[in-house]
């Protein structure tokens, strides 16, 4: 691994599912006997045609993880990745959807589960997890509400915060003001999932319905730069994955990705890889792809990653033992 992909690192925006290798997933299938042979290409990866049809792929893959046990291999396997990146702090999105239909005994169990492993993750691999409940915004409001119910009950210092995935082209974020505002009452901290496909206008009803700290992504800011001011002055933190962008088709290469000209604009930019196999990534590939399209050093890495580490939803104490392993 080269010096600049070696770095420490910091990521706030990765699914838990998203992070599941296609090798894992296929094996649960055949303990399984469940038939998702239709989501692989002839290498074995994930292969879906463009962002709404790797949505339908993201959600039969995850049909194969139907148990607490699951749960807990699969975060396993996924922080096993995520470390040997150089990844010291994560945060990753968590849904009740998948994990207990959004029962919220059920949850508690899934949950319970995948704290374990993230207890022994952290025991044998020096990496610190938290979780982020998000509701799916193409499953409707009535669902985030009983996502957020999910969220509110088991909200503490591991499952610190609440957002919002999935179709943005669905529904309006003020639809989800009810699940939003149970989140922040029960203590947790909100982003949201906008700016990824949505124009400057969605981001904007983001930001004034929901009142964010973060967005998940937020990329396409740059198209109006009286928003990019908006986003500098507000101190919004955009969890920025490139390689995802990259993947999905909204910028043709790294070099035309948006993340260097909103970090010179003033925007509070962060790196993280959303669903790593899927876009055929890891963090350690991000850093070494955005060293060679900007030119960014070791200084500009490790000012990122201490701005993620301030944005991240963790507690004080945590912050102060992270950023040790943040100093060079
Ligand atoms: N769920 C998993 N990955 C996602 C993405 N990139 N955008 C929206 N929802 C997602
Ligand atoms: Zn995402």
């Amino acid at each position: 691994m080269s010096e600049i992909a070696g770095l420490p690192k910091v990521e706030l925006h990765l699914h838990l599912e998203g992070g599941a290798p296609p090798a894992f997933i296929r094996g649960l299938a055949a303990e399984k006997k469940a038939d998702i042979a239709g989501i692989f290409d002839a290498r074995g990866g994930y292969a879906y045609r463009d962002f709404w049809h790797f949505l339908k792929v993201y959600e039969a893959a995850t049909s194969v993880l139907r148990t607490p046990e699951d749960y807990r291999r699969l975060t396993l396997a996924v922080l096993e990745e995520s470390a040997a990146s150089g990844v010291v702090y994560s945060e990753t999105f968590l849904s009740p959807d998948f994990c207990g239909g959004r029962d919220p005994g059920a949850w508690r169990e899934y949950l319970l589960a995948i704290r374990e492993a993230a207890g022994e993750a952290e025991r044998k691999m020096g990496i610190t997890l938290r979780g982020i409940v998000t509701c799916i915004r193409h499953f409707g409001p009535e669902k985030a509400r009983e996502t957020a119910i999910c969220a509110a009950e088991t909200a503490g210092d591991w499952l610190t915060g609440f957002g919002m995935a999935g179709d943005e082209k669905m529904g309006k974020p003020g639809d989800f003001r009810w699940a939003f505002d149970c989140a922040r009452e029960a203590g947790l901290r909100i982003t949201v999932h906008s700016g990824e496909w949505g124009a400057p206008e969605t981001i904007r009803d983001t930001l004034h319905s929901l009142n964010p700290e973060r967005l998940g992504h937020g990329v396409r800011a740059i198209e109006d730069l009286a928003l990019v001011d908006e986003l500098a002055e507000r101190g919004t933190v955009l969890e920025v994955c490139p390689g995802s962008n990259v993947a999905l088709g909204i910028y043709p290469e790294f070099r035309a990705h948006p993340i260097a000209e909103l970090d010179r604009r003033g925007v509070k930019v962060t790196i993280s890889t959303d669903d790593p196999p899927f876009f055929h990534t890891t963090m350690a590939r991000e850093y070494e792809e955005l060293h060679r399209a900007f030119d960014w050093d070791e200084g500009q890495f490790l000012r990122l990653a201490r701005q993620a580490l301030d944005a991240a939803f963790c507690d004080a104490d945590t912050k102060t033992r992270i950023a040790k392993k943040l100093e060079r």
